[in-house]
C-alpha cells in the first residue's frame, strides 16, 4: 500500500474513533440543561406564615432508575392532591450523569415541587457533580402552615453528617418557632434491626455523627423523622423520636430479618394545622 494511503487510512480510523468517544460522552453525560420546571431542592425558602395550614405531601425512597415505578410514584401522589414530595435519595443506581439527567426530565413533568436527596449511590463516581448540578444545594429547611421542613445529606456511610452541617442544624431548629418539624435523611437513625447487612459498614466517624445529630434532634419538638436507604416500609420510635422508613419507589424490595415485605410504596402525609397522619400507599 502507498505511504499516502496508509497515512490517509490512519486519518480516517482516528476520526471514526474519535466520532464514536463523542457519541458515547454524549449518551452517558448529556450537557443539555434541565428541561421545562425545575424540580430543584429547595427552590425557594418559604417563610411566609399566611400560606395555607392544611395540605398533603408525599415521601418516597430509592428509585434506583426504576423509572416505571417511580413515575407510578409521582402519578399517585398528584392525584391525591400533595402540595411537594420529598424523595429520600438512591434516585440513581451508579450516580450517573444520565440517570439524573432522565430522572429530573421525568420529575419536571410533574407540576408540584419534589425535593431530593442524595442517596448512597447517587454518590458512585462523578454522581455528587451531576446532583448539584441538575438538583442544587443537599441540605436546607423551609416552612409550609405551621409545619418546618429540613432536608439533611448523610449519604455518605463513611463519613456520615458533616459537622458544618450539624451545626446549621442546630441552629435551624433553635430559629424555628413552628410547631411541627419533619427530618429527611437517606441513612435512618436507631434502626431496629441494624447489621452490615441491611444498614452497610459504618465507620466510627459516621456512627458518632448519627450520635451528634440524635442529640441535636431530641432538643427540639422534633416529630417525624422519613429516612430511605432500606428498601422497605417500616416506621418504629427511637428514643422517643417517630421514624418512618419509606424506600419502596423501584430500587429492588429486599427482605429484612424479622419483617414482612413490603410493595413498592410511598408514603402520604395529611397536616391539618397542628395535626397530622400518615399512611403508605401501595403501588401496582
Ligand atoms: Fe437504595
Amino acid at each position: 500500500m502507498p505511504k499516502i494511503a496508509k497515512i490517509l487510512l490512519v486519518l480516517v480510523l482516528l476520526l471514526i474513533i474519535g466520532a464514536a468517544f463523542v457519541i458515547t460522552w454524549r449518551i452517558y453525560f448529556p450537557q443539555k440543561e434541565e428541561q421545562g420546571k425545575t424540580s430543584q431542592i429547595l427552590p425557594q425558602i418559604k417563610t411566609n406564615r399566611q400560606s395555607e395550614d392544611n395540605f398533603k405531601f408525599a415521601v418516597c425512597g430509592d428509585p434506583h432508575s426504576n423509572w416505571t415505578v417511580y413515575q407510578k410514584v409521582l402519578k399517585s401522589a398528584e392525584q391525591k392532591g400533595i402540595k411537594f414530595l420529598v424523595n429520600l435519595g438512591d434516585l440513581t443506581r451508579v450516580g450517573a450523569g444520565s440517570e439524573y439527567y432522565e430522572g429530573k426530565k421525568i420529575m419536571a413533568e410533574f407540576d408540584y415541587p419534589i425535593y431530593l436527596l442524595m442517596g448512597g449511590h447517587d454518590l458512585v463516581g462523578q454522581g455528587e457533580k451531576w446532583y448539584h448540578k441538575y438538583f442544587g444545594e443537599d441540605y436546607g429547611s423551609f416552612n409550609q402552615g405551621k409545619a418546618h421542613f429540613i432536608f439533611l445529606n448523610n449519604a455518605d456511610q463513611k463519613l456520615g453528617i458533616p459537622q458544618e452541617q450539624l451545626k446549621w442544624l442546630d441552629s435551624d431548629l433553635a430559629q424555628n418557632d413552628l410547631p411541627l418539624v419533619f427530618v429527611f435523611l437517606h441513612q435512618p437513625i436507631g434502626f431496629p434491626y441494624a447489621s452490615p447487612k441491611t444498614v452497610g459498614y459504618l465507620t466510627t466517624q459516621s456512627q458518632e455523627s448519627a450520635q451528634d445529630l440524635i442529640g441535636i434532634l431530641k432538643r427540639y419538638p422534633v416529630k417525624t423523622v422519613f429516612a430511605g436507604h432500606l428498601h422497605t416500609y417500616l416506621p418504629y420510635e427511637f428514643e422517643g423520636i417517630s421514624v418512618i422508613i419509606t424506600g419502596g419507589a423501584g430500587g429492588p424490595l429486599y427482605q429484612v430479618p424479622f419483617l414482612e415485605e413490603t410493595p413498592f410504596h410511598y408514603v402520604l402525609v395529611n397536616v391539618e394545622g397542628e395535626q397530622f397522619d400518615s399512611e403508605m400507599v401501595e403501588i401496582k
